[in-house]
């Protein structure tokens, strides 16, 4: 199958030395490529800036913001059977982006944030894909709610949730454990383990969830 799967932070510069970002290191991006590519599938990796090595037979694009991780999901997305989103896209960015190096003129500075492009969100009505849809939760408060409630505003069939206020999961982190949440309010929590082991176990539930759904 052709699996694009998205991975790691995204960067919003505010400056030519300073920008907006996240703790994403792509481990969880990455350990789902190789998973998926292990398996005999062909990969599509869109990558923000992390200091992984991306797998051998994954088409691999870099990208630094979420405009460009936009633009790149957008040309590859409708020639995918699934596509799995993993990365930590800045929701914000800033709305003025200073020619010069910003200095210390005051003791306060204030920010104009604008909304970054919902890439996930654009992938039905914007990118037409027709494919089986998987975007990640990352929650700190009432993680099965607001998973549900991402997975229906973004015409998901699987969201993957993940606890990101836990020190031993989530960001940056070796390990995680996720809950599957589905469209019909079903959910269904998976054990604390390596991200490889856990990508490897995904990537296999995720390819025959959508063989189901997308009969050959
Ligand atoms: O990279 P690691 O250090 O291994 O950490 C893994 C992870 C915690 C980053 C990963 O498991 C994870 O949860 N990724 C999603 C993080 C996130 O941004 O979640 P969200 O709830 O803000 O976004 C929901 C979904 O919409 C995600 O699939 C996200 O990729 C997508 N999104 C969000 C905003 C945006 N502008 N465009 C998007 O596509």
């Amino acid at each position: 199958m052709k699996i694009l799967i998205t991975a790691g932070p995204t960067r919003e510069p505010l400056d030519p030395v300073r920008y907006l970002s996240n703790r994403s290191s792509g481990k969880m991006g990455y350990a789902l490529a190789s998973a998926a590519t292990a398996l005999g599938h062909e990969v599509t990796l869109i990558s923000g800036p992390v200091l992984l090595t991306a797998p051998e037979n994954a088409l691999t694009h870099r990208v630094e913001t979420a405009q460009e991780m936009f633009d790149a999901v957008g040309a590859a997305a409708k020639h995918q059977d699934i596509a799995i989103f993993a990365a930590a896209v800045a929701d914000y960015r800033p709305k003025l982006i200073h020619d010069q190096k910003i200095k210390k003129h005051s003791n306060t500075l204030t920010l104009e944030l604008e909304r970054t492009p919902d890439i996930l969100g654009s992938m039905r009505s914007t990118f037409q894909f027709t494919g089986y849809l998987v975007g990640f939760a990352a929650e700190t408060e009432n993680l099965i709610e607001n998973a549900l409630d991402k997975l229906h505003r973004k015409s998901c069939d699987l969201i993957i949730a993940n606890d990101v206020s836990r020190r031993d999961a989530g960001f940056d982190s070796d390990e995680n454990e996720v809950i599957l949440c589905f469209p019909s309010g079903q959910t269904e929590p998976i054990p604390h383990q390596s991200k490889q082991t856990l990508a490897h176990d995904l990537v296999q539930r995720i390819v025959k969830l959508a063989t189901e759904k997308i009969p050959s």
